[in-house]
């Protein structure tokens, strides 16, 4: 028998399609195992100020199919203080919470380790909940496949209207200060360049990418650029070009917010419910300060500690693929 009674959940950071999957298989697994569960309602705000709220199997009906998050989620700088945190500890330890399932990006398990660095009679998990997939330990993130379907879509119906009038078009891609969002879409869509930040001296290079199109003088051209590409985003880039290349003509499209919501895909899905279902064996089997991730199509217990300073790379190899494949 666990001597985990009662455990918390909850989801932090921005929201990802898949996360209410997650919590819907904290919950049931938790509850089959005998365990009581709370919902701590917008992440870690909601544990500083006892937004909690008791789910039973029948609260997590209907869930699965659900964009965003029905803990609602916040991101907290109450929390990022001591004071803050001790707070937080006093509030679980008065309602009996005797672990917590955190799903989240990187500050997410980021406070999540510096949590249990302090205290150690709550065991923390962690599930990869981002639609950035920039988290070290996994080869992906609950909410990545959503959102980069999400973009493929948006991105095919803006090549339609780019290829009739013979458009050069920038499309900026979320991902933070990754490109993960951008390659893998860019490759999906043909794109005639991709600019992430973790390559330097594309746009002095964008003059290659143009010729290149314009060799073969293709009726559309679309750059696919992360949002922490370190030029300044689709909208400078686009205006140097426009001074730079006049014979083109340009347009800007900020994908934006629309990229993480929607309906999670089934792969989405499927991994949420993996990982929520995985996270709570974790507790089972004593484990704390580790993240629950797929490496190589297994499940994988990644300490936090290796989560937060390991920096997941893209893959230069891709980037090299899409360039030969769009000529
Ligand atoms: O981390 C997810 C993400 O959507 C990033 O891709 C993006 O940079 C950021 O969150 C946007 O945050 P907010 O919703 O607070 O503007």
């Amino acid at each position: 028998m666990s001597k985990i009674k009662k455990i918390g959940v909850l989801t932090s950071g921005g929201d990802a399609p898949g996360m209410n999957a997650a919590i819907r298989a904290v919950t049931r697994t938790a509850i089959f195992n005998n365990m009581e569960v709370v919902g701590i309602r917008h992440g870690y705000h909601g544990m500083i100020y006892k937004h909690f709220t008791h789910l039973k199997v029948y609260s997590v009906s209907d869930v699965l199919a659900k964009g965003g998050t029905i803990l609602k989620t916040a991101r907290s700088q109450e929390f990022m203080t001591a004071e803050g945190r001790k707070q937080a500890y006093d509030n679980l330890k008065e309602e009996g919470i005797d672990a917590v399932v955190v799903i989240g990006g990187d500050g997410s398990l980021t406070g999540a380790r510096v949590f249990c660095d302090e205290y150690y009679d709550i065991p923390f998990i962690g599930i990869p909940g981002t639609i950035d997939n920039d988290i070290y330990g996994t080869d992906y993130t609950i909410g990545y496949d959503t959102a980069q379907n999400t973009v493929v879509e948006a991105v095919d119906k803006i090549r339609d209207t780019a290829s009739s009038h013979n458009r050069l078009f920038f499309i900026e891609v979320m991902g933070r200060d990754a490109g993960f969002i951008a390659l893998k879409t860019g490759i999906a869509c043909g794109a005639e360049a991709i600019l992430i930040p973790e390559v330097e001296g594309q746009v002095e290079n964008l003059q290659n990418f143009l010729e290149k199109g314009n060799k073969r003088k293709k009726s559309s051209n679309i750059i696919i650029v992360a949002e922490g590409e370190k030029s300044g985003g689709a909208f400078a880039i686009a205006e140097k070009v426009k001074e730079d290349f006049k014979e083109y003509s340009v347009r800007v499209s900020i994908l934006g917010h629309i990229q993480r919501g929607g309906a999670p895909s089934a792969f989405d899905r499927v991994s949420a419910s993996t990982l929520g279902y995985e996270a709570v064996q974790a507790l089972l089997d004593d484990q704390k300060s580790v993240m629950v991730g797929f490496h190589n199509g297994e499940i994988d217990l990644v300490p936090f500690r290796k989560v937060i300073k390991i920096k997941k790379k893209v893959d230069p190899a891709q980037l090299e693929m899409a360039d030969v494949l769009s000529i």
